[in-house]
C-alpha cells in the first residue's frame, strides 16, 4: 500500500506533487511527506493524517525544487506519527517506499553495526542507509542503488532522489506497481497512471523486477539482471478518469448511485441484450473442457467470488473452489488439470491476489481475472480479462465494483452452463432477460433512500449486528457485516443462517440487532425457522426481504422490501440494501465514510 509520486520539473514541484499524492490517498492516508532537492541538498516537509495537514505545513514552509518526491502512508512498520513518514532520509539520499522491505530487521543490525544511527520505526530507513553507505564508499548514485536493490527482500516499489543530483531519480519495481510519466522535458513516477494524469497520458509501466533511471531528458530500464530493456509506452485514459462527487456528500453514496449504470455497462460486455443471449469474450479455453474453477480473493472481492460459486455450481454444475488469496497462496492446495483459476479484484493490484494468481499459473491453471483496472498487475498477467466497467472507485469501502463483479460473474455462470449443455437456450434467454432488468430494479430501490435514514439512527446505537443469510444471501450477509464495520465500526458478523444455532445464538438479545437477508425463493422457509430462533430470544429483527410479512410469523423491528427479481440477480439486488443499511449508519455517526480509519482501497502488502 502507500501511494508513490515523483516529479523531475521544469519548475517548482511541491504543488504538483500533493497534487498526485490527492489521488492517491485511496492507498492509505495515516501520513503524508514530500522531500525536494533544494540548491543542492535534500528538504523534506512531512505531516501525520490527511494530506491537508502536510498542505497547511506547506504554506508556512514551502519548498522550491524542482526536483522531489511524495509519499501518502498506509502505516506497516511503525506508528502513523510524522517521525515515521515518508519521505525517509540521510543528508545523500531520500526515499519513498511502498510495500514491506522483509530482511530490514537484519540489516538494521549491520548498518547500525557500521554507525547508522536509525530515527525511525520503518523497515523502510534500511534502504536509506543502505544506499547512503554505499555512497559512502565512494559509488556513483546509480551505482549504489543497484548494489543496494541486491539486497533488498520484500516487495516494495522506491522513488530515490539524491543531493547534489537535480536531474536524476531513481525508480525500482519488485511487487508493487509503478508507472513512469513521460512529460515534454519534465518525468514523472506514480503508483499508478491516475496520479499522473494531469501532467502527462504517455506511460511506462515497470515489470516485476525493473528498476529505473529517471532524467528530464527520458527513461532508461533495466531488468533485474541488470540488463538495459525496453518496455512500452502507452497511451493512458486516467485523464479520463478523474472524477469528483457530483451533488453527492461522498464519494460512497455517489458509487451506490451509480450502480444501475455501471452494472448496465459491465452487462453489455457481456450480453446481447437484444438477443437475450450471453455474448462471452473468448477466454481462450474451451468453457465445455474446464474441470474445475478456483476462485481466490480479497475482501470484497471474495465474497463476489463467494456469490460466483453458487451461481456456477447452480447454472452450470461445475465443481468451484473458492478460498481467501491470503490463504490460498499458502495452501499449497493441489490444481486440477484443465483447471481455470479465476480472480477478482477492483485494484488489480492486491498483493495475495497476484501471489495466488502466479501459484495457479506455476501449478498449469488457465489464468482468468475480474478487474476494474485493466492496466493492473493481474490484468496484465491474466490469460483472459473480463473487465467490470465500474470506473473509478474512491471510497474505499467497495459498492459499485462489488455488484460489477456479480454482474460480470452471472454472466461467466451463464456461459458455462450454455458451453456444458446444463441450460437450455429457453433458460439462457430467461436468466439473461433477469440480468438486464436489474439496473431498473437497484434504480427503484435507490429512489426510497428515507427508509434508511431512519433505521440507521437505531442501528448506530448498536454495539454487535449479526447479520443472516442463506444460499447465495449469505455472501450478502457476509459482505453486509463487513460494510457496516468498515465505515461506523460497529462490530458485525454476517453468518449462513443455519450456523446460528451452532453458537452466534448465544449472543442475541433485545441489543442485538440482527439483520436478515431472505429474498422470497426456495430456501425462504428455512431461513424463517432461523428467524422464529433469533425472535424467541428477544432478537430485534431488521428483514430485508420481497415476502409477505405474513410468511414469517412473528414480529420485526423493521422490514425493508426490495423488488421482487429472479432468483438469479437477487445478490446484485439485496447488496444495495445493505449498502445504504451501512452507509447511513456511518453518516449519522460522523464517521470519515470514504477514508474509514485504518483501511486502504489498494492493498499491496500481504
Ligand atoms: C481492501 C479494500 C476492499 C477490497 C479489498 C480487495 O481491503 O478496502 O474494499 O475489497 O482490499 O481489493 P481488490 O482491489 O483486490 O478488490
Amino acid at each position: 500500500m502507500c501511494g508513490i509520486v515523483g516529479i523531475l520539473g521544469s519548475k517548482p514541484v511541491a504543488t504538483d506533487l500533493v497534487d498526485a499524492l490527492r489521488r492517491l490517498e485511496y492507498r492509505g492516508y495515516d501520513s503524508a511527506g514530500i522531500a525536494t532537492v533544494e540548491n543542492g541538498h535534500l528538504e523534506r516537509r512531512r505531516a501525520e493524517g490527511k494530506l491537508r495537514n502536510l498542505e497547511s505545513r506547506l504554506l508556512s514552509e514551502p519548498l522550491t525544487g524542482r526536483t522531489g518526491i511524495g509519499h501518502t502512508r498506509w502505516a506497516t512498520h511503525g506508528r502513523p506519527t510524522e517521525r515515521n513518514a515518508h519521505p525517509h532520509m540521510s543528508a545523500k539520499v531520500s526515499v519513498v517506499h511502498n510495500g514491506i522491505i522483509e530482511n530490514f530487521r537484519e540489516l538494521k543490525a549491520e548498518l547500525t553495526a557500521k554507525g547508522h544511527s536509525f530515527e525511525t520505526d520503518t523497515d523502510t530507513e534500511a534502504v536509506v542507509h543502505l544506499v547512503s553507505d554505499e555512497l559512502d564508499q565512494g559509488r556513483r548514485p546509480i551505482d549504489a542503488v543497484r548494489a543496494a536493490l541486491g539486497k533488498l527482500k520484500g516487495a516494495f516499489a522506491l522513488g530515490i532522489i539524491f543531493a547534489g543530483e537535480d536531474d536524476l531519480m531513481i525508480a525500482a519495481r519488485q511487487g508493487s506497481p509503478l508507472a513512469i510519466g513521460h512529460g515534454r522535458g519534465e518525468m514523472y513516477l506514480g503508483s499508478d497512471a491516475i496520479a499522473l494524469a494531469p501532467f502527462t497520458d504517455a506511460i511506462t509501466y515497470l515489470e516485476e523486477g525493473d528498476w529505473a533511471v529517471m532524467r528530464r531528458s527520458g527513461v532508461e530500464v533495466f531488468d533485474r539482471a541488470g540488463e538495459c530493456v525496453t518496455r512500452p509506452l502507452v497511451k493512458s485514459v486516467a485523464s479520463s478518469l478523474l472524477v469528483d462527487k457530483g451533488n453527492h456528500r461522498h464519494f460512497m453514496a455517489k458509487e451506490i448511485h451509480e450502480q444501475p449504470d455501471v452494472i448496465s455497462h459491465t452487462l453489455s460486455n457481456y450480453l446481447d441484450m437484444a438477443n437475450a443471449r450471453v455474448a462471452f469474450p473468448d477466454l481462450g479455453v474451451d468453457l465445455a473442457k474446464i474441470s474445475r474453477v478456483t476462485i481466490s480473493a480479497c475482501g470484497t472481492a471474495y465474497y463476489a467470488g463467494l456469490v460466483g460459486k453458487y451461481w456456477i455450481e447452480r447454472y452450470a454444475r461445475l465443481p468451484v473452489e473458492i478460498d481467501v488469496a491470503s490463504e490460498a497462496r499458502y495452501r499449497e492446495a493441489p490444481l486440477p488439470d484443465s483447471g481455470l483459476a479465476l480472480f477478482v479484484s477492483q485494484s488489480g493490484e492486491t498483493a495475495d491476489t497476484l501471489a495466488t494468481l502466479r501459484y495457479a499459473r506455476a501449478n498449469g491453471q488457465r489464468i482468468a481475472s475480474i478487474v476494474n483496472v485493466r492496466t493492473s498487475t493481474i490484468a496484465r498477467e491474466s490469460d483472459a480479462v473480463l473487465p467490470t466497467l465500474a470506473g473509478p472507485e474512491i471510497g474505499v469501502a467497495s459498492t459499485k465494483a462489488f455488484t460489477c463483479q456479480l454482474a460480470a460473474l452471472a454472466c461467466l455462470a451463464i456461459a458455462l452452463g450454455k458451453a456444458r449443455g446444463v441450460i437450455s437456450e429457453a433458460q439462457e434467454q430467461e436468466l439473461v432477460t433477469a440480468l438486464v432488468e436489474v439496473p431498473r430494479l437497484i434504480s427503484s430501490m435507490l429512489h426510497n433512500e428515507e427508509q434508511f435514514v431512519e433505521l440507521a439512527q437505531a442501528l448506530s446505537k448498536a454495539r454487535d449486528v449479526l447479520y443472516l443469510g442463506r444460499g447465495s444471501s449469505y455472501p450478502i450477509a457476509l459482505e453486509g457485516a463487513l460494510k457496516l464495520k468498515e465505515i461506523s465500526y460497529i462490530h458485525a458478523e454476517g453468518y449462513a443462517a443455519g450456523e446460528l444455532k451452532h453458537g452466534p445464538i448465544a449472543l442475541i438479545d433485545e441489543n442485538v440487532p440482527v439483520i436478515v437477508v431472505a429474498p422470497e425463493d426456495d430456501l425462504l422457509e428455512k431461513t424463517v425457522s432461523n428467524v422464529q430462533e433469533v425472535a424467541a430470544r428477544g432478537g430485534q429483527i431488521i428483514l430485508i426481504s420481497n415476502a409477505n410479512p405474513e410468511k414469517i410469523g412473528c414480529a420485526l423491528a423493521a422490514h425493508i422490501v426490495p423488488p421482487t427479481a429472479h432468483p438469479l440477480t437477487n445478490p446484485l439486488i439485496y447488496a444495495v440494501p445493505v449498502q445504504l443499511l451501512a452507509y447511513h449508519t456511518a453518516v449519522f455517526m460522523g464517521t470519515d465514510v470514504d477514508q474509514p480509519r485504518n483501511l486502504a482501497k489498494s492493498v499491496t502488502v500481504e
